[in-house]
């Protein structure tokens, strides 16, 4: 109450007091939200350029890795006092010390920390199954590769059996005057080649065609059965015009296809004639109405 009655003198300024400090108060909350924002915002890649100067194909390859981003990976290599954490994440903070890493190595003795790359200064690209993401800007070296930063490569190799996983320190190079590195390897169906699962128009046509016959068939059967009441072969729709179409075929194929005379004993023939004569009519029939 003291403080409220310091800050507003009485008399005829208190309004003129009262709305200034509302409109002081709305400003500093925008002020607050916009800055949040701005650092929501600000802990994810960063390629190099300006915002709207970054290259396409990277952003595009950035995009397709998007569902890695809530993910965290580690992997723990070497011995005693030579074994190491590595612990990674696409695009976001590893750590909640804002400290920017994307990538940082933690010796499991010293529990020391140091950053192998970082976030805001990421470059990536892809080839046909694999994606290599880079970032610098790590902690410099102490004596090796001329003190530069250090940095993170990983490549992404494509494998369709996890969205993201399998991920190993490969190596370090640090032999070089500079542009040393420290090399990843992980697995992601994310870098595979999208399936193409265009169809020609030929299977289109057949799958359609067969899909047509099985509806013929289904709903004859259903319609012979359930509505006409057939038992057994009668079940088949429109069976007698098959089993005609059978037969035509079979002697298509036996006028086509037989080398020697279907009727061999041709000598014998005269012996059942008036049986056998019927018959073959019979079959040339079938041939006539085509
Ligand atoms: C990235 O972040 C680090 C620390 O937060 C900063 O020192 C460095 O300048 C930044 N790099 C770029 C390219 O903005
Ligand atoms: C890289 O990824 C993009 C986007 O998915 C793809 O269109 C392009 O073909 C890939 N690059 C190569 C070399 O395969």
């Amino acid at each position: 109450m003291i403080g409220v009655s310091l800050l507003l003198p009485s008399g005829t300024m208190f309004p003129f007091y009262s709305c200034c400090r509302a409109g002081l108060l709305f400003l500093l909350l925008l002020t607050l939200a916009v800055k949040e924002a701005w650092q929501a915002e600000e802990k994810t890649c960063d390629l190099i350029g300006e915002k709207d100067k970054e290259s396409e194909k990277e952003l595009a390859v950035l995009k397709k890795l998007s569902p890695l981003f809530g993910q965290s990976f580690e992997s723990t290599v070497g011995q005693g006092s030579d074994s190491y954490t590595y612990k990674f994440r696409v695009c976001r903070e590893v750590g909640s010390n804002n400290s920017g890493a994307g990538l940082v190595q933690i010796n499991l003795k010293t529990k020391e920390e140091t950053i192998i790359g970082r976030i805001n200064e990421t470059h990536i690209f892809n080839g046909s199954d694999w994606i290599m993401l880079t970032y610098k800007g790590g902690d410099e070296y102490g004596s090796h590769c001329g003190k530069e930063q250090r940095r993170a490569v990983v490549m992404i190799s494509c494998n369709k059996n996890t969205i993201g996983g399998n991920f190993l320190p490969v190596s370090e190079e640090r032999g070089k005057v500079q542009e040393c590195f420290y090399l990843f390897e992980m697995d992601s169906s994310l870098a595979c080649a999208p399936e193409d699962s265009h169809l020609s128009v030929g299977s289109i046509l057949l799958i359609t065609f067969a899909s047509l016959v099985a509806v013929y068939f289904i709903g004859g059967f259903l319609y012979q059965r359930l509505v006409v009441g057939a038992k057994g072969m009668e079940q088949f729709p429109h069976l007698a015009f098959w089993q005609d179409l059978g037969n035509l075929v079979a002697d298509g194929c036996d006028f086509v296809c037989r080398s020697k005379p279907r009727n061999v004993p041709a000598a014998y023939r005269g012996v059942g004639d008036d049986q056998l004569g019927e018959e073959s009519e019979e079959r040339d029939d079938h041939l006539l109405p085509m």
